[in-house]
């Protein structure tokens, strides 16, 4: 094919799409279009609502207390592994009276045997508190 020819198909193309492009039919399958090639180029980040698979955390909002401790807790304060305070025991009822600061501050930071945050990475330090206190009120 000629420079020549393969411009004029070119310029040929343009001049089509843009008369397409004043149709409103056009429109609606050009925003159609430009909406698929979006979603493979843009990139999802947390917080995002990327085109309505929003991320997980954004989604799910924050974790109750007995979500965070199924999760992340039950593994150790359920049984009481390496003496960790039991759920449903007076285990909780002796720690918390060091008062909620000093314990969630332990369990935010680890202490001795207890796991910075339970293992719990991605758990907010509000998750961990809402833990904390479902843990503490299992005693009660
Ligand atoms: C790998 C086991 C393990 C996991 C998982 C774990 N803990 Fe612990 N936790 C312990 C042990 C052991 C202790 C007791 C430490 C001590 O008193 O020496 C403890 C103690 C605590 C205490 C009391 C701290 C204090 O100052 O007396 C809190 C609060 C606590 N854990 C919260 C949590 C929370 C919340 C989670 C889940 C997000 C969690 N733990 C997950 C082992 C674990």
């Amino acid at each position: 094919m000629s420079k020549f020819a393969a411009k004029a198909i070119s310029t040929l193309f343009a001049v089509a799409l843009g008369f397409l492009a004043t149709s409103a039919m056009a429109n609606t399958d050009n925003d159609a279009i430009a909406e698929r090639l979006q979603k493979v180029g843009s990139v999802c980040v947390e917080g995002d609502d990327c085109g309505g698979a929003a991320a997980p955390a954004a989604a799910a909002g924050a974790r109750s207390g007995s979500d965070v401790y199924t999760a992340s807790c039950a593994a150790c304060h359920a049984s009481g592994v390496l003496n960790a305070p039991k759920f449903g025991t007076s285990d909780w009822a002796d720690r918390s009276a060091k008062g909620m600061e000093t314990l969630l501050t332990n369990a935010l930071n680890g202490f001795n045997a207890m796991p910075p945050r339970g293992t719990c990475a991605s758990c907010s330090d509000d998750e961990i508190q809402a833990a904390v206190e479902y843990m503490v009120d299992s005693a009660k």
